[in-house]
């Protein structure tokens, strides 16, 4: 327990489940003194959700594919809570068919899909946060990338292509809120078993081989990802703009 962020209201979208790693970084914000709302993707996730944070009053739908959604959530949440002091978007997906084989393999439509949901949608959600003037002055936006933007990973494929896109609107967009006090970085977190990873052919294997490739052969929890997001929403990290910074015990050094 701490207060590193008490008085700091945050929104959390993209928690699935327990594994979930925006899971992680609630449970750490929230012991740190933070005021939680969660967004969901839709009536299906809403159950899960519900589950673990047992209060239906800080759920809120949210499709990030659909800008209609992306308006109505965030001007209920400007209704009921004012302004909020971050936003974590721990949100990626692409179509099942381009997280195997070659690169080749992709398709247009999948290609759209995967960057559209996993690296647009970080910019169309800070574009409504700002038009409707919802953040603080400070304020701190956190997404989620993975190493795959910047190597090869087996199957990985589009997503890493996508996650490239993200890193990059992290980048541009940082430059571009800094002045409202907004800062904006990347996570990119170690191989990690959620599910969104096991829509990836080879899965097992990929999270076999990262954990012997971290420095003590155990991979990276949830909660550690949730240590640095936490920090990132903090006051502490008010230096800290457009960058990524690597969670995952090392290895995306060896
Ligand atoms: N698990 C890993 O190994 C790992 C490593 C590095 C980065 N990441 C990234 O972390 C983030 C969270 O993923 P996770 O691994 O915790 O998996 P997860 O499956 O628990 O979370 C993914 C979330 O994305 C949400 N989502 C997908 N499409 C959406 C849409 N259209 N609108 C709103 N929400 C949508 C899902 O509902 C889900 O809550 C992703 O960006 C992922 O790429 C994961």
């Amino acid at each position: 327990m701490g207060d590193l962020l008490a008085n700091k209201t945050i929104l959390v979208m993209g928690v699935a489940n327990r594994r979930s790693i925006a899971w992680g970084c609630a449970q750490v914000m929230q012991e740190q003194g933070a005021n939680l709302i969660y967004t969901y993707q839709n009536e299906r996730l809403k159950k899960g959700l519900l589950k673990l944070t047992g209060d239906e009053a800080s759920l809120l739908e949210c499709d990030v594919a659909d800008d209609n959604s992306i308006a109505q959530a965030f001007s209920e949440i400007k209704t009921r809570y004012g302004k909020i002091d971050g936003i974590v978007h721990a949100i990626a997906y692409a179509p099942k068919a381009e997280l195997e084989g070659e690169i080749t393999n992709a398709t247009r439509a999948g290609f759209q899909t995967a960057l559209d949901v996993s690296a647009y949608s970080l910019i169309a959600v800070s574009k409504v946060a700002m038009e409707l003037e919802l953040l603080n002055d400070p304020a701190s936006l956190v997404t989620l990338t993975y190493m795959g933007s910047t190597r090869a990973i087996p199957s990985y494929n589009t997503m890493g292509i996508a996650k490239a896109a993200l890193e990059s609107s992290v980048r541009y967009l940082a430059r571009d809120l800094g002045k409202f006090g907004v800062r904006v970085n990347a996570i990119s977190a170690g191989a990690i078993k959620t599910l969104a990873v096991t829509g990836i052919k080879g899965h097992s294997d990929l999270l076999e081989i990262s954990k012997q490739r971290t420095v003590d052969q155990e991979a990276v929890t949830i909660r550690e990802v949730g240590g640095t997001c936490a920090f990132l929403m903090s006051d502490l990290a008010t230096g800290v703009v457009g960058d990524v910074i690597y969670v995952d015990k090392g290895v995306h050094l060896i």
